[in-house]
């Protein structure tokens, strides 16, 4: 009994799923567009909301080096990821890993953890972009109500709920419904879709890069790790490691790259492209970014939802011109991190409705447009109902502590794989594999644990949920016996 809850499934299996041409999917991406979903999916509302909150509450200036440690942890991450996505190339990302290595139940576990990751970080994102739309729309003079635009719940500090009084917020459904039909419709169109999404960001990005650093007053740089305030957390180095665990949600999706393995032309050679690319890009731009950000204007004005914006404004009428730029491209960002995010979900629960530990009908491609539709489709409502439901704070959380734990088991997996199976094929190899899981994992698990008490309790409730459908239905029906 106890032993089939940690059946693994075997490589060679795996290997001939990920060939099996008559799965549907078609590989139509190549390593270019596998970056930049990477990147797409990466800069979003860390980078144009959570960094000036970051700086001006915990780390100051040297939310920089807060953007470097969270950034080197999430290396060790992205270097296993990448081992395991060149190695076994299948759509299901962590989830198959765990299969591979640490049993079905593991497995299963985490493909259950992963939509907090994928979905619930759509939901969050939809929500950001809610916000910054209301906020552009409103410099033309079109306002959207309160009532329209923002949750109806919100949770209090000893963790009941009130009403808010509005409705609903329908921009935050309305983006996860486009994305959702888009993904419908195909990889190639999403894909498509997404490069001109992050050449417009890397553009508005680039803009304020090039003329915020002509107004650098190097003032505010000083003192560049303002003194420790007496509590943990409040700047300081305290500061510094709190700044890196709430700016780490600026890095979340890099990781979803690993889920198109089966739509990639050349898995082998484009996932380390598309993983390890990505991650690297987005690290340099946030140091810079932060950077400029934190000299332009005083880290201690940067506690606003448009940190970005508010310091072109800071910079004087030289740079207003800016300010629609910074508002649209933070629009036109977000969206790809949600499109990113609900394009990895519906193919992780393809992979387990394919491995039979969810109901079959989920493991259908679309004949025409050769995507995971039910899937798809399911993802979409879902998220959509989600973001136009609940706040931004509650989801955030989750999203960062599902997204941890899920690397912590994949630096886990990458260790097991090099034991048990020591000759497999590794067309990607994480250097000093030892040494960089064990720290990839440790890292992880201090994030996790620096979070809130709460936060982990909505944790073990999701857990909880995902175990009694396991044994209710996944583990009866499981194809591996
Ligand atoms: N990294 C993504 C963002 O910052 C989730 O929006």
């Amino acid at each position: 009994m106890l032993f089939g809850l940690f059946i693994r499934k075997p490589l060679a299996m795996i290997h001939a799923e990920a060939n099996d041409e008559t799965r549907g999917f078609s590989r139509s991406l190549n390593g270019l567009n596998l970056l930049l979903l990477g990147i797409g999916g990466i800069i979003g509302a860390g980078i144009f909301v959570l960094t000036g909150q970051a700086a001006a509450n915990y780390a100051g200036p040297a939310i920089v080096i807060s953007f470097i440690l969270s950034g080197v942890a999430c290396a060790f991450a992205g270097l296993c990821y990448a081992e395991l996505a060149a190695m076994i190339p299948i759509a299901g990302s962590a989830y198959t890993y765990a299969y591979a290595t640490l049993g079905q139940f593991i497995a299963w576990i985490i493909g259950w953890d992963l939509i907090l990751e994928y979905l619930f970080g759509a939901s969050t994102v939809a929500v950001g972009w809610s916000g910054y739309v209301v906020s552009f729309l409103k410099d033309f003079g079109i306002t959207i109500p309160a009532a329209l635009s923002s949750a109806p719940f919100n949770h209090t500090h000893d963790g009941g709920w009130i009403q808010t009084g509005a409705i609903v917020n329908l921009p935050a459904m309305l983006i996860v419904g486009l994305c959702t039909t888009l993904l419908y419709v195909g990889i190639k169109e999403s894909a498509k879709f997404n490069n001109l999404i992050v050449i417009i960001k890397l553009t508005v990005l680039g803009l304020f890069l090039v003329f915020g650093s002509m107004y650098i007053i190097p003032e505010n740089w000083v003192p560049f790790i303002p003194d420790n305030t007496g509590e943990f957390g409040r700047f300081g180095w305290s500061g510094i490691f709190r700044g890196a665990g709430v700016i780490f949600f600026a890095y979340i999706g890099f990781d979803s790259v690993s889920a198109l393995a089966q739509e990639a032309k050349n898995p082998q050679k484009d996932m380390p492209i598309g993983i390890i690319g990505s991650l690297i890009a987005c690290t340099v731009i946030y140091i810079a970014v932060a950077l400029v950000l934190t000299g332009v204007i005083s880290y201690t004005k940067l506690g606003v939802a448009d940190p970005i914006a508010v310091a072109v404004d800071a910079a004087g009428p030289g740079l207003s011109w800016l300010r629609p730029f910074i508002k649209g491209g933070a629009v036109a960002g977000l969206s790809s991190v949600v499109l990113v995010l609900l394009m990895a979900q519906p193919r992780i629960l393809y992979t387990m409705a394919h491995d039979g530990l969810l109901p079959q009908t989920c493991a259908k491609v679309h004949p025409k447009f050769k995507t995971p539709y039910i899937t798809t489709l399911f993802t979409g409502i879902f998220a959509a109902l989600v973001a136009g439901l609940f706040p931004i704070g509650l989801l955030g959380e989750l999203v960062s502590i599902g997204t941890l734990f899920a690397f912590a088991i994949v630096c886990l997996g990458v260790l097991v794989l090099r034991y048990t199976q020591p000759e497999a094929h590794r067309p990607f190899r994480t250097p000093f594999a030892p040494v960089a899981c064990t720290v990839g994992a440790l890292a992880a698990v201090a994030q996790m644990a620096s979070l809130p008490f709460e936060t982990w309790e909505r944790l073990f409730i999701w857990m909880a949920l995902g175990m009694l459908v396991y044994f209710m239905y996944g583990r009866k029906h499981a194809t591996l016996k």
